[in-house]
């Protein structure tokens, strides 16, 4: 019986049978723009309390209320679930640790698995990664702009995403977004009958979002939905300004969209997404927001923050055909002529790895050619053939695998000279 994963967690194969010299130059990407941004990394677990993500993400949600992977603790005490998103895990430690006391201003960033039992498409998974960072102990706007500079830095410069949009709106505050839902209930009540069995169900739980419903006939009830924008407190509509005068500023595109709100309870005043082309239904690469009351609702003092996820799935489906060079393969591989020359392979591949460099064998040795045309397979350098004469000699001849046949034939190499030959050669060609 074959068992096979389970449905919607993908496996991340090696080049060339997989995409993972993309996901690692993403990675990288992602670890180089946030140093410069003075971010560090932070790691926390993939279990946590369930009503870690109720009192956080909101109990409404459709996170929390149908998609976590969630059980009992062996001990039948506990409940726990695996975490769908990095947020609430980052604050539970900001706060476990104390580390407002320690500094007035934390940024941390982190990456890994989510969970989220998702109905299952192109771009949407039930594990899927992000990489996200959060921004602890700032208030002021520049730190919303100065977060959204990295992150088009990051998508646009570094990973060369080209079909990108930065849709930005401010929920408010805590007092704003009350009266709007108010608003927007009355607005929704008097169109219930227009308007999809699961927006009926929104308009009592939670409307607002009902304004992320993309079922064709609610669209022109929403279309003329009451907007936000005239609820927000003065505070909070300056804050929105300043945010967006700043990324004019620095010539940071976007477009406001006053139906954007979040499938997360919370965000407060700014939040966005960087929707890309060619993504289809699925096409928000990343996304955020300010949500300065959720260290406090956890337990921790009054701290304000803001913060972001990118999808890696969906990146690396997005990222440029540059970023899956052809994988670099070992430096050299050694090939065995006979039974005994595979001693010799076997000493020789280690001293080669000892002096830092890739080498490879096949072990099980067979003939000439066929261990030529594995080190062909996996992109070997060069190849070095082992046979009697080499091994009583002590000296071999390094084949260079890209160079054509025409290359004259060198003097041997002896086995103690071979690794600084080869890593000569190899700076000479790079
Ligand atoms: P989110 O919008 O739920 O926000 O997820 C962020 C990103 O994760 C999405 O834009 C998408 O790219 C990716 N994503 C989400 N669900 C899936 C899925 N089922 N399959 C593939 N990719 C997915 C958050 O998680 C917040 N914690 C972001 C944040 C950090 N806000 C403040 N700080």
């Amino acid at each position: 019986m074959k068992i096979l994963g389970v449905k919607g967690m993908n496996d991340i194969l090696p080049d060339p049978l997989g995409p993972m010299s993309v996901w690692q130059r993403i990675e990288a990407a992602c670890r180089a723009r946030f140093d410069r941004y003075g971010y560090r990394e932070v790691r926390t677990p993939i279990v946590e309390e369930t009503r870690l993500f109720a009192r956080s993400i909101g109990e409404e949600t459709d996170i929390v209320g149908k998609e976590m992977y969630s059980f009992t603790d062996r001990k039948g005490k506990k409940q726990l679930s695996l975490r769908p998103e990095g947020t609430a895990g980052v604050v539970r430690s900001y706060i476990q640790h104390s580390v407002h006391s320690k500094n007035p201003i934390t940024k941390w960033w982190y990456g890994g698995p989510m969970y989220r039992y998702e109905r299952v498409q192109a771009g949407r998974y039930r594990q899927f990664h992000q990489i996200g960072a959060e921004a602890l102990g700032v208030a002021a706007p520049a730190m919303d702009a100065e977060m959204l500079l990295m992150l088009d830095g990051l998508l646009r410069h570094d990973l060369g995403i080209q079909s990108l949009t930065l849709l930005i709106n401010s929920l408010g505050d805590r007092a704003d977004r009350a009266s709007y839902v108010q608003a927007l209930r009355d607005y929704l009540g008097s169109h219930l009958t227009g308007l999809c069995e699961d927006c009926k169900k929104r308009y009592e739980r939670n409307p607002l979002r009902a304004l992320d419903c993309k079922v064709p006939p609610c669209q022109p009830i929403l279309d003329k939905a009451p907007r936000i924008k005239a609820h927000l407190s003065s505070e909070a509509r300056t804050h929105f300004d300043t945010v967006l005068e700043l990324l004019s500023g620095m010539q940071v595109p976007f477009e406001i969209k006053p139906r954007l709100v979040r499938g997360l309870d919370y965000y407060n005043r700014t939040c966005f997404e960087f929707v890309a082309g060619g993504l289809g239904a699925h096409d928000t690469v990343c996304a955020g927001g300010r949500y300065d009351d959720l260290v406090k609702t956890l337990g921790g003092p009054s701290i304000p923050a803001v913060g972001f996820a990118l999808g890696m799935e969906r990146l690396v489906l997005l990222a440029p055909k540059e970023l899956s060079r052809r994988p670099e393969g070992p430096a050299v591989f050694f090939v065995s002529v006979d039974e005994e020359a595979i001693s010799t392979c076997f000493r020789l591949t280690e001293s080669l790895r000892r002096a830092g460099l890739e080498a490879e064998m096949d072990q099980r040795g067979g003939s000439v050619k066929s261990q030529m045309r594995r080190a062909d397979k996996v992109h070997a350098r060069f190849a070095v053939v082992i046979g009697e004469q080499e091994t009583s000699e002590g000296a071999a001849h390094i084949k260079d695998l890209r160079a054509g046949e025409e290359v004259p034939v060198e003097t041997p190499v002896s086995f103690e000279d071979l690794a600084a030959e080869i890593h000569l050669r190899l700076k000479r060609s790079s």
